[in-house]
């Protein structure tokens, strides 16, 4: 198979573990729950889940490793979780996302609130409920997600693009700890589960983490770059906002041209991990060069 076929087998993967993994529409209290799945069964690019379903498949078949759907599955959540809340009139007042209005738009601001804490849980119900055979897998996998949706790194990155919104010299060094804190731990955590329910040991679970960091990075710069540079119809959600709303992005801090460049050395060090990983790395390779090319 090619890349496009063998990507869309993965996000198929994906969609299929969300509609199984997720408490149906239907089931009290039903506004809850249809707004859980509205969020999350509304597109999205399943960037996290693929990432860790392409690292699950760096190791070959055997009694070392578990099913990674489910991990795939809490991943997406806890990010559909942040994008609810990130929307919010308290965040960063966003009407449209995945090409469809946001959660309080289209139910109003409680549920959004809600739905998103109960995505939130789930992801971590989800971990110990279907890892509960593994009892070290289980803790190493809720660990790791933990930690990456956190104070310490996301929560804690989405502090200080609150912090910064509207200041008019955030320094190079509070951009990148919004960046690798609210995005790229995320993309770090998802590799490294996917290393994780795959088996792996360190040091390739080291270099997983290497890989997702700047990939993370990379995909937030991108994000600023596509956010001052594309329409709303091709993204989605609103263009133009970051400059609107006073946002510390690669863009504002240092340019168009430099913010390429820096998202094209990110992905290369990215790459340059991925070398170093044992078993089949074609697609991961590609996928970030795919990513990468998403801002040029
Ligand atoms: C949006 O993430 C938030 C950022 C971290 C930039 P994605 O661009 O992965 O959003 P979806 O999941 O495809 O909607
Ligand atoms: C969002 O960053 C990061 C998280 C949701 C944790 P942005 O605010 O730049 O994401 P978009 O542009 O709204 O998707
Ligand atoms: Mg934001
Ligand atoms: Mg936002
Ligand atoms: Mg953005």
């Amino acid at each position: 198979m090619d890349f496009p076929a063998l990507l869309a087998a993965s996000v198929a993967r994906v969609e299929a573990g969300l509609d199984r993994h997720l408490p149906a529409a239907g089931e009290r209290p039903a506004r809850l729950h249809a707004a859980m799945r509205y969020s999350l069964m509304g597109g999205g690019k399943r960037l996290r889940p693929v990432l860790l379903l392409a690292a699950d498949d760096l190791s070959a078949a055997g009694p070392a490793k578990a099913d990674p759907v489910p991990a795939a599955v809490a991943v997406e959540c806890l990010h559909t979780y942040s994008l609810i809340h990130d929307d919010l009139p308290c965040m960063d007042d966003d009407d449209l996302r995945r090409g469809r209005p946001t959660v309080h738009k289209a139910y109003d601001e409680g549920t959004a609130v809600l739905a998103g804490d109960a995505l939130l849980t789930h992801a971590f119900a989800l971990l110990g409920n279907a890892y509960a055979e593994k009892p070290i897998l289980a803790t190493a996998l809720v660990r790791e997600l933990g930690e990456a949706a956190g104070s310490r790194h996301l929560i804690g990155g989405q502090m200080e693009d609150l912090l910064a919104e509207g200041k008019a010299s955030a320094t190079a060094d509070e951009l990148d700890f919004i960046h690798l804190n609210k995005t790229a731990a995320m993309l770090e955590a998802s590799l490294v589960m996917g290393g994780l329910t795959g088996g792996l040991a360190e040091p390739h679970l080291t270099t997983l983490r290497t890989a997702g960091r700047q990939l993370g990075l990379a995909f937030q710069i991108i994000d600023d770059i596509l956010d001052a540079t594309a329409d709303t119809a091709t993204l989605g959600k609103t263009a133009g906002k970051d400059a609107k709303d006073g946002k510390t992005t690669y863009v504002k801090l240092h340019g168009l041209e430099a913010s390429r460049r820096f998202a094209n050395e990110c992905t290369d060090r990215a790459l340059a991990a991925i070398a170093s990983l044992p078993g089949e790395t074609g697609f991961l390779r590609t996928l970030a060069t795919t990513m990468a090319k998403r801002g040029a």
